[in-house]
C-alpha cells in the first residue's frame, strides 16, 4: 500500500517573494523587513538569491532551465517553511513569469512584491559591478541586458525603489501583511 503524504505546499505561513532585476533592491528590502518582522518576535525566514545559489542552487547557472530550476527549488522550501507557520522572504530575480505563476501558486499565502527600477537606474547604481561588465560582454545571460526579465502583471505590490526609501518600502510591505507601520 503507498502511503499519502500531506502536499507539502499546504501550510498558513505568508510568502512574500521579491521579483526584480538584480540591483532594484530585492535583498535590502527583504532584510530590512525580516529584521522588523524578527524584532516583532515573529517567525521568520530568508531565502535570498546568493545564499540559495551557494548552498541549495550550488553549481547551477543563469540558463533558463537552470534559473527555473532554482526558483522550484526555493519555492519548495518556501512551502515546507511556510506549511509551519514561518513567513517567509524569498527574494530572487525570478525573470520569467509562467515559472513564477507555477510556483506561486503552489503557495497558499504568497504576495508577490515588484522590486521595480528602471534598468537606467539600476545600470547606474550598479552595485555589484556587474552591469558594467555585463554591458561590456562579459556575462552571457546577464537580466536585463542580454537575458529577459518578464515583469509581474498584476503584482500584489509594486515598489518604484528610485522613488521610495527602504522605509516606505517596509511600511508598504507591513501594511500589506495586515501588520500595521514600522
Ligand atoms: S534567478 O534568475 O532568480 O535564478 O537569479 P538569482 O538566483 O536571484 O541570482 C541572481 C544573482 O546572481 C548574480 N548573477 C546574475 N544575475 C542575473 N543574470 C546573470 N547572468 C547573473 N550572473 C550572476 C547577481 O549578483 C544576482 O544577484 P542580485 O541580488 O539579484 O543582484
Amino acid at each position: 500500500m503507498t502511503a499519502t503524504l500531506p502536499h507539502p505546499t499546504q501550510g498558513t505561513g505568508r510568502v512574500v517573494w521579491f521579483t526584480g532585476l538584480s540591483g532594484a533592491g530585492k535583498s535590502t528590502l527583504a532584510t530590512a523587513l525580516y529584521q522588523e518582522l524578527q524584532a516583532r518576535g515573529e517567525a521568520v525566514e530568508l531565502l535570498d538569491g546568493d545564499a540559495v545559489r551557494e548552498n541549495l542552487s550550488k553549481g547551477l547557472g543563469f540558463s533558463k532551465a537552470d534559473r527555473d530550476t532554482n526558483i522550484r527549488r526555493i519555492g519548495f522550501v518556501a512551502g515546507l517553511l511556510a506549511k509551519h507557520g514561518v513567513t517567509v522572504l524569498v527574494s530572487a530575480i525570478s525573470p520569467y513569469r509562467d515559472t513564477r505563476n507555477e510556483v506561486l501558486a503552489t503557495l497558499p499565502a504568497a504576495l508577490e512584491v515588484f522590486v521595480d527600477a528602471p534598468l537606467e537606474v539600476v545600470t547606474e547604481r550598479d552595485v555589484k559591478g556587474l552591469y558594467l561588465k555585463a554591458l561590456a560582454g562579459e556575462i552571457p545571460h546577464f537580466t536585463g541586458v542580454s537575458d529577459p526579465y518578464e515583469a509581474p502583471l498584476t503584482p500584489d505590490l509594486h515598489l518604484r525603489t528610485d522613488q521610495i526609501s527602504v522605509q516606505e518600502g517596509v511600511q508598504q510591505l507591513l501594511e500589506r501583511l495586515g501588520l500595521g507601520e514600522a
